[in-house]
Formats: C-alpha cells, structure tokens, sequence
C-alpha cells in the first residue's frame, strides 16, 4: 500500500472512515471524500497525517457527475494518479413501497447505485489512462441478496452494483484492474444509530450467530485486504463480512 493513492466514498464517518484509517496505517495516500460531515472528514484527515501519511479532503456528491469529474480531478492534481476505490457511500430513504415516493427512490438510487457507477467508471478511466492496474471495491450489504423489509429501493441498488462490480471484473480485467465487492452485515455505524438505539442495537447483535454487530474497523480490514495486492487473484469476488447472519436469516 506504500505511497498508492486511494478514493475512498464517505468516508467520514463509519465503515467509510474506518476503510480510510486503514488504508493510510498500510501507507496509502488517502482522498476522502464525503457530502454532508466535512468537520468529521477534516478530523479523519489529520488522523491519516498522525499515521504518517497524507490526506486530501474532498467534498462532493457521489450522485453528482460534475462533482465526482472534479473529485477525480483533484486527486489526481494533487497525487498524480489513482490506484484505489473505495465505493462506499450509500443512503436508504427506509418505505415500504405502498408509501415510497418516485423521489425517495431516485435519491436512494442516485447515492447507492449511480455513486458507484460514477466513482468506479472515473476510477477505472484515471486507472487506464496511467497505464493499467489497480483496484476497485465497493461496499454492498448482505441486503443485496437478503431483502430487508422497508428498503426495496435499497436493497435492489446493492443488487445491482454487485452485479456491475463482476461486469466491471471481466471488462477491466485485460487492464490488470481487479474490482470486488464486501457484503457487511450489521455494522455499529453512526448511520444505524440514527435508526436504532442502544438497546435496539444490543438486540440485533443476539440475532447475529457471532453475537454482536461488527465494529466498522472489521468491514474496512475485509476492504483493505481486497484492494491490496495480498488479493491479486481475487476479482469478482464477493466477500460478505456478516458474523454469520445470513446463514440464519
Ligand atoms: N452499517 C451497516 O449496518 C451496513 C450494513 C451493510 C452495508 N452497509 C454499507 O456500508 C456503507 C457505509 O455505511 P455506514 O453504515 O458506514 O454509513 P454512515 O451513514 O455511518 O456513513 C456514510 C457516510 O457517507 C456519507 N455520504 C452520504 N451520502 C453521500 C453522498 N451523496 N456523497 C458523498 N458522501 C455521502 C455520509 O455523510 C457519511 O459520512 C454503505 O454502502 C452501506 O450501505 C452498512
């Protein structure tokens, strides 16, 4: 990982903030990019300088093609080149269907599923345009295959970027890119705690057959390891970090 440049999606906060924390202890470069906690992105950005590497904060929408053109721009300004991606941003407007609104689903899908498109499709053109290699991995959720009751929208976005994750294995392979995908289960995020409280969260940890939830640092260990070269034979590769839930469930 010494001195590759990584693009890591929201990561200011949760398994996104862990991934970058992660990244730069192996020495990687690290852009973090993140919308809406540009405080928390500032503070993870001094803590990948107290590891000893450095940081370029970034503020865009990853629904936003404009923004992720110049996000991509001013990575590779700054660094010269990318050699990572960490698709991670994700956002579930939580409905059932019979109470969805067309809006609600275009904004769940423009952050969960076009965010990816669009960091994977920049990542992959800077990727080819400096000569091949590289790696790509997008955070999913076991709900890309589980349905969870109240988030169709959700839960058929990380169907499909699994989906292009391995079409994007097979066509980027001849340019020596591998792209794969982490499935987390539950995962103490500040995202879930907006949803869940403590007691709530103590609950769903009984339902998980390792007895808790993961700590964001357990999923951004399962990234690391798939963007790094330990993994160089690995691609469209799916690897589900859940503490066993879906053999449950
Ligand atoms: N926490 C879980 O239980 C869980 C389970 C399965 C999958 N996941 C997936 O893991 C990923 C991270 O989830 P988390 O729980 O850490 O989320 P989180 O809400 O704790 O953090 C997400 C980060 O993304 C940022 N973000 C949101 N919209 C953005 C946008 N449009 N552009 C740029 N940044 C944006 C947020 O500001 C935040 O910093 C997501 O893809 C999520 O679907 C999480």
């Amino acid at each position: 990982m010494q001195g590759k440049v990584a693009v890591v999606t929201g990561g200011a906060r949760g398994i996104g903030r862990a991934t970058v924390l992660a990244l730069a202890k192996r020495g990687a470069r690290v852009v973090v990019n993140d919308l809406h906690s540009m405080d928390e992105a500032q503070v993870v950005a001094r803590e990948v300088e107290a590891a000893g590497s450095t940081a370029l904060v970034q503020q865009a929408d990853v629904a936003d093609r404009g923004q992720m053109e110049g996000l991509f721009e001013a990575a590779v300004a700054r660094f010269g080149r990318v050699d990572i991606v960490v698709a991670n941003a994700a956002r579930n407007v939580r409905k059932p269907l019979l109470e969805l609104s067309v809006e609600d689903v275009e904004a769940t899908w423009g952050v969960t599923q076009w965010g990816v498109f669009h960091a994977c499709q920049l990542g992959a053109r800077q990727m080819v345009a400096q000569g091949g290699g590289g790696s790509m991995v997008v955070v999913s959720s076991i709900h890309s295959f589980r349905p969870y009751s109240g988030a169709s929208a959700y839960n058929g976005a990380k169907a499909a970027v699994n989906q292009m994750a391995k079409t994007w294995a097979l066509e980027l392979a001849d340019h020596g890119i591998r792209v794969n995908v982490v499935e987390p289960g539950w995962t103490d995020t500040p995202g879930e705690r907006g949803y869940f409280t403590e007691e709530e969260l103590a609950a769903g940890g009984g339902l998980v057959p390792l007895g808790r939830l993961a700590d964001p640092a357990e999923i951004a260990r399962a990234v690391v390891f798939l963007a790094s070269d330990e993994a160089s034979y690995l691609t469209g590769a799916v690897l589900r970090a859940d503490g066993g839930y879906h053999l449950r469930h």
